[in-house]
């Protein structure tokens, strides 16, 4: 089926690894025939931390928030599913994504009154670790339940899925290629579950 895809992209530079890998995921996305838009936060200049203007109005059902958050918000109804293509800080998304979430998936829009209508979410992680050391400490589950049950579950998106891709300081060409690889099929087969 196809879809509208939004990638939301987070990371200070474009000639990182991560957008590397989001240039493959969007590609491998309009080759299953989805239509895809890609916001790059650094780059148009969205301000990720939540002021006063944002706080949510517990009293309200459709507050109105400022200009760029309702963009934002209008950006996101213009699509039926969403990626996040980010590095893994602290075993977490960056302060800037977070504050994204933060500002944009705010009360009355996407929890509260109304929940989110998109089909999908994936959150696609690039981290240095190995499979092997993220496992040994359960950092894999921890992210899978913040990011899938915390902020999806909660915000209606049943179908959230946590995707990392390992070993990204690793310089050998065979460790980059594989993570190029993996980041273009998770976007060819996205609507695969
Ligand atoms: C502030 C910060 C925190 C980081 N925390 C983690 C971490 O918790 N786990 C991890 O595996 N890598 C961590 N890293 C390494 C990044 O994941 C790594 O630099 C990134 O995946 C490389 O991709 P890039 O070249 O696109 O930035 C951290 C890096 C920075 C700058």
């Amino acid at each position: 089926m196809t879809m509208h895809i939004l990638t939301v992209v987070s990371h200070p530079r474009v000639n990182s690894l991560t957008f590397s890998a989001a240039a493959k995921f969007t590609q491998g996305l309009a080759d299953a025939g989805h239509h895809t838009e890609l916001l790059d936060l650094h780059r148009s200049g969205f301000d990720p931390v939540l002021r006063e203007a944002d706080e949510p109005d517990w009293s309200s059902d459709r507050q109105i928030f400022s200009p760029d958050v309702e963009a934002e918000m209008e950006r996101m109804k213009k699509h039926d599913a969403l990626a996040f293509v980010f590095p893994v800080w602290w075993y977490d998304l960056p302060a800037m994504l977070k504050g994204y979430i933060d500002r944009v998936w705010n009360n009355g829009f996407a929890y509260g009154s109304n929940k989110l209508p998109h089909r999908k979410v994936l959150w696609l992680g690039l981290a240095a670790d190995s499979k092997e050391h993220m496992a040994k400490r359960q950092y894999e589950q921890m992210m899978n339940r913040h990011l899938n049950v915390a902020i999806a579950g909660y915000c209606g998106i049943s179908n959230s899925k946590v995707e990392l891709l390992y070993d990204t300081l690793d310089e050998k060409p065979e460790v980059y290629d594989k993570i190029l690889t993996q980041a273009y099929q998770l976007g060819r087969y996205y609507d695969n579950d």
